[in-house]
Formats: structure tokens, sequence, C-alpha cells
């Protein structure tokens, strides 16, 4: 059987990191694309010299022509500008929509059948902009956020209560950004929700709030420190696992940002809530029940997505 195609749109920290790990985990031959001549052919050059060293058979090229991702199986999109310190997601609207314009141009006339995963930034603006620039079926474009949001607080949790991050369960609901909303009551150590751990003397109310702050803030705390770009590691492991999950059909149970068509009372939008990621794509959406407090946080962080979908629409009306 041919090996499945993987095409990384954008080749900057994100999509060297993506191609680097795609390889180690053999998912498929990688096509690193770039506007930037040289960067993905060198990336590619580089990572397949390591893979007589990891024994990895893949094969990986760059380009800077969309012909050469002709047929991906899965692309994941990079493209665009990253944040530096003292800006938010938000400020990056304006590059990256012309951007997810180009990119779904490409990925429409190239690899209408991929599973596309959308990494760029403000994400569930871009991704939702990047289906409709693409036209490509709703539950093959999905935006990756749930799983790097949940990542985090995972290993807060695990960090806290000095415990194994693989035994910590986290749900992370809603939009990418200072509005996400961590659920404690489903959030788990080996199937204690956070609530009864509380009750349980593990962690005072405080700390747990001071917890889900600092996972709100996750990205930041990393621009912060890096200072010449944001965070690259833990979001291209993130998007892998959403696309192991689709090359595999494991059907895995992630939090995605997914276009919602009415659940939790949002329509014609991308915010985060738990999928099923399979050979379907999304192959199903899961609707909790919130509480009254939670359905609050989560109006709120639809109420920011909403705003920043109006002003992708101001800027490139065609998107209405
Ligand atoms: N087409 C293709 N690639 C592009 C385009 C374009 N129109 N515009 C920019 N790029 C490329 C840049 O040349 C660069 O190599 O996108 C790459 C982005 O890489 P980085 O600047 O290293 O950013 P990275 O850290 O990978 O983050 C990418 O993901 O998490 C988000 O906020 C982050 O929006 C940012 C994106």
């Amino acid at each position: 059987m041919a090996r499945n195609k993987i095409a990384l749109i954008g080749s900057g920290m994100i999509g060297g990191t993506l191609a680097h790990l795609a390889g180690l985990k053999e998912l498929g031959d990688i096509v690193l694309f770039d506007i930037a001549d040289g960067i993905p052919q060198g990336k590619g050059l580089d990572i397949a010299q390591s893979s007589p060293v990891e024994g990895f058979d893949v094969n990986l090229t760059g380009a800077s022509d969309y012909s050469a991702i002709e047929g991906a199986d899965v692309c994941i999109v990079t493209a665009g500008v990253a944040r530096k310190p003292g800006m938010s997601r938000d400020d990056l609207i304006g590059i990256n929509l012309k951007v997810m314009e180009q990119v779904g141009a490409g990925i429409k006339k190239y690899a209408p059948n991929a599973f596309v995963i959308c990494i760029t930034n403000p994400l569930d603006a871009m991704v939702w902009a990047l289906q409709k620039f693409s036209g490509l079926p709703k539950n093959k474009v999905v935006g990756m956020a749930g799983v790097l949001d949940s990542a985090r607080f995972r290993l807060f949790l695990a960090q806290e209560f000095n415990v194994s991050v693989q035994d910590v369960t986290a749900f992370v609901l809603g939009g990418h950004g200072d509005t996400m909303v961590p659920l404690a009551r489903y959030s788990t150590v080996a199937g204690i929700p956070l609530t009864d751990l509380v009750q349980m003397g593990w962690v005072t109310k405080e700390r747990l709030e001071e917890i889900i702050q600092r996972t709100r803030d996750g990205g930041a705390e990393i621009v912060g420190l890096l200072k010449t770009g944001s965070a690259y590691y833990a979001p291209a492991a993130s998007a892998i696992e959403m696309a192991e999950a689709y090359l595999k059909d494991k059907k895995r149970v992630l939090p995605c940002a997914a276009h919602l068509t009415g659940q939790y009372g949002v329509k014609d939008m991308y915010v985060g809530v738990p999928t099923v990621i399979g050979a379907g794509g999304v192959e199903r959406i899961i609707e909790i029940d919130l509480n009254k407090a939670e359905k609050e946080a989560f109006d709120k962080s639809v109420a920011s997505v909403a705003g920043l979908c109006e002003a992708c629409i101001g800027i490139a009306p065609s998107l209405k």
C-alpha cells in the first residue's frame, strides 16, 4: 500500500517540528511548503538526513509551489505570522486572513480530499475562514487548540499533584484564547474529578483557579520567555495526535475547533468542543450539559470568537 502523504503548509517553527514528528512516527511521506524559498527544502533535507539514524523510511521534500501538495491526505496549516511579546493572538488577524485565502485556494486546487488541520492564529477565526476559502467539507477542516490547551492544563495539574501526566485528563471548551473554558468537573486524576479532589484536600479552590488561569495564559507565558516567537513543540505534538487519529481511524475523542451547526446553541462558527476524530474527519460532536457558570463562560468565549469572525468579514466580505 502506498504511503500516506502529509502536506505541511508553513515550514516555520511549528512546521519543521511537525515534519520531524511525522517522520519519527512514520505517518507518511511529507511535503513541507512555504513561501520562503529554501526553508522547506532545507528543513526537509535536514530531517531526511536524521532518518538513517532514527530508522524511519519516509520521503521528505520541500517546495514553494502548491502543486507539490497534490493529492495530500492530510494538510496541516501553520502559514502566517506568529506572536511577539505584547501581541495577542487577535492582533494577527489582518495578515493571517490574507494568508488563509492563499492557502485555501491552494488546498482547493490540489488537495480537495485532504483532512485539514489549521493551527494559524487567531485559531477559531482562521479555521472558519480557511474552510470557507477552501470550500472543503466542514467535517474535514478542523482547528487545533483544545488538545494543546488541555495538554497544558494536564501538565500543570500533574506537576501540582506529583502524579503522572498519563493519569490526568482535562476537558477544555471554547475558543483558543483568554476566554477558553477549562471544566474542572470533567477534568480528572485517574477518573476522580477535580471538584472531588478539592473536597479531598488535594488542592484548594483558589490554587485550582490559579492553575486554570496559567492554562489560559499558557501561550503568552511562552511568548514572554522566547521573545522572538511563540510555542512550537507542544502545538506540533497536538496537531500530530489529531492527524494520527484521522489516518489510523482511531476514533479518538479530542477537543478540537469544529464547525457547529446548532450544538451548544452555536451556528456556522468554529469553537472548541469535544469531537470524535476518525477516517470520516470530525465524525461526531459531543454535546454535554453545562451548568449556569460554565454556560456563561462558554457564551463569553463564543462571543469573542464571533467578534473575530465579524472582523474577518470586514476585511474579506466574501466570507459572509
Ligand atoms: N504561504 C505559505 N507560508 C507562509 C505564508 C504564505 N502566504 N506567509 C507566511 N508563511 C510562512 C512563513 O514564511 C514562516 O516560515 O509561515 C511560516 C510561519 O512560521 P513561524 O513564523 O515560525 O511561526 P510558527 O511558530 O510556526 O507559528 C505559525 O501557528 O500557533 C500559530 O500563532 C502561530 O499563527 C502562527 C502559526
